[in-house]
């Protein structure tokens, strides 16, 4: 009997979708890839590098910034941020392409648009100044794939911080009307430039 919420491969699909999958994904992608992150979910990391006594650099590029809900946290934090974005969602300077960018700074931190989230990483990695540091929120499924296989051999995070705690990016930044996305997990993963020790993994309570 096929019924379209209850048979195997409606289930499939559903879990498929949940985890961003991008062959079963159901529900239409938000065409500039923008969904803003919870700003809770920065908030808690900087709580816990805090804690852990890992120092950002105090200058920060969010080259893919949105409506800045991660450039605003930081720059609470009392961080001085450059904040850019391929789009206008009305923050930011709009109209830079970081893939084909130019930008040096001695740290790099977004959500990037998921499709692009290998070249994003790799790309803050080239443009990144000696010992700085790459921090992107990313799902934890990034941490899986052959293709990153052969990526992570040669340019291991130093830290990967996972939330015990599901965090919400909301299509649009409208989080009134996608209040939660609690089915896809997300960590911080945290290079910096030049390591090629073994990635410590920690969790953010
Ligand atoms: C997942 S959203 C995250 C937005 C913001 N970083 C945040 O956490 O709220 C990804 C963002 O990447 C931007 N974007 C997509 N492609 C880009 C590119 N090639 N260069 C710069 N920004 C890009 C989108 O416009 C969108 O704002």
């Amino acid at each position: 009997m096929t019924n379209k919420n209850q048979d195997w491969t409606g289930n499939r699909k559903s879990v498929f979708s949940s985890l961003g999958a991008k062959t079963c994904a159901l529900s239409k992608r938000e065409p500039t890839d923008f969904y803003a992150t919870d700003p809770h979910a920065l908030e808690v990391l900087l709580e816990t590098l805090k804690q852990d006594g890992i120092v950002l650099p105090h200058k920060i590029c969010e080259p893919a910034c949105g409506m800045g809900h991660l450039s605003k946290v930081l720059e609470r934090h009392g961080y001085e941020v450059d904040s850019y974005d391929l789009y206008d969602h009305g923050y930011g300077k709009t109209g830079v392409n970081f893939l084909e960018s130019n930008l040096k700074y001695e740290c790099f931190l977004t959500n990037p648009p998921y499709k692009y989230a290998l070249p994003f990483v790799r790309k803050a990695l080239e443009n990144v100044l000696p010992s700085g540091y790459v921090v992107m929120l990313l799902k934890i499924q990034f941490l899986e794939g052959k293709e990153r296989y052969k990526f992570f051999q040669k340019n291991p995070p130093k830290y990967v911080y996972v939330n015990s705690s599901r965090q919400n990016c909301a299509k649009n930044g409208d989080f009134e009307k996608y209040p939660t996305n609690s089915a896809v997990c997300y960590a911080w993963f945290i290079w910096q430039k030049g390591f090629s020790g073994v990635p410590i993994i920690r969790w953010i309570p």
